[in-house]
């Protein structure tokens, strides 16, 4: 029997990572925030002073990251980059690091590595579609770029971050493009996928969305 996994995809400031971590959270399951690894590569990059251009170079520094998660902060080699990873300049970094397949490629096992008892939640863009094909559920979820803008621009601010909300609009539109457009794993529901649109929607009602779905499931 296939270990069980969730998977949440979604576009950027979807709301993806509360629930995916509210939903692991609930079931015990383990957590794979995806996005992570690219945008740990692309500070990788930064301090290797990798150009986000070189392929060969980014695909060798996925392959090897000295990533650590502990006490719900993150290392890369031995700093703390908990902070610096949730940056919207580390988001538009990642986003070009994931352009390339080399890079892809290089965090696929480390992804498939995440998989282990008694399940998994995993969000991303590509969860569904690439790296975890037979998982039995698939989230799509979405809320509209204004919303999405909103959120994230309320986040900044409770954080005391400067921050406004028609140039975090036309940054998410362009991550959104970028991410849909591109050649590899590009981000787009999975056939099998549910979707949940969560505009309307607070983060409960989100995660009793899917535990039922799950509970259909199992
Ligand atoms: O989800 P998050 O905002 O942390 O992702 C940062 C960037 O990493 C995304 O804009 C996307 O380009 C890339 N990404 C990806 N595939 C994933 C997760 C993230 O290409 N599974």
């Amino acid at each position: 029997q296939a270990i069980p996994v969730i998977c949440i995809d979604g576009p950027t400031a979807s709301g993806k990572g509360t629930l995916a971590s509210e939903v692991a959270q609930r079931l015990g399951y383990q957590l794979l925030d995806s996005g992570a690894l690219y945008r740990a590569t692309a500070l990788a990059a930064q301090d290797a002073g990798v150009d986000l251009d070189d392929e060969p170079g980014l695909a060798r520094l996925a392959a090897q990251l000295p990533l650590a998660f502990r006490d719900h902060k993150v290392f890369l080699g031995g700093r703390d980059i908990t902070d610096p990873l949730r940056l919207e300049s580390t988001g538009g970094m990642a986003s070009r690091v994931s352009q390339h397949l080399a890079v892809r490629s290089a965090l696929h096992a480390l992804q498939l590595s995440f998989r282990r008892l008694p399940g998994l939640v995993a969000d991303g863009r590509d969860m569904g579609t690439v790296i975890f094909p037979d998982a039995p559920l698939k989230v799509y979820l979405t809320a509209s770029a204004e919303q999405r803008a909103q959120r994230r621009h309320k986040q900044l601010i409770s954080k005391g971050i400067a921050a406004n909300i028609d140039s975090l609009l036309a940054d998410l539109k362009m991550r959104d493009h970028r991410d849909s457009s591109r050649a590899h794993a590009p981000l787009k529901p999975a056939e099998d996928a549910l979707l949940l649109d969560n505009s309307e929607l607070g983060i409960e009602q989100s995660v009793q969305q899917v535990l039922n779905w799950w509970q259909g499931k199992t």
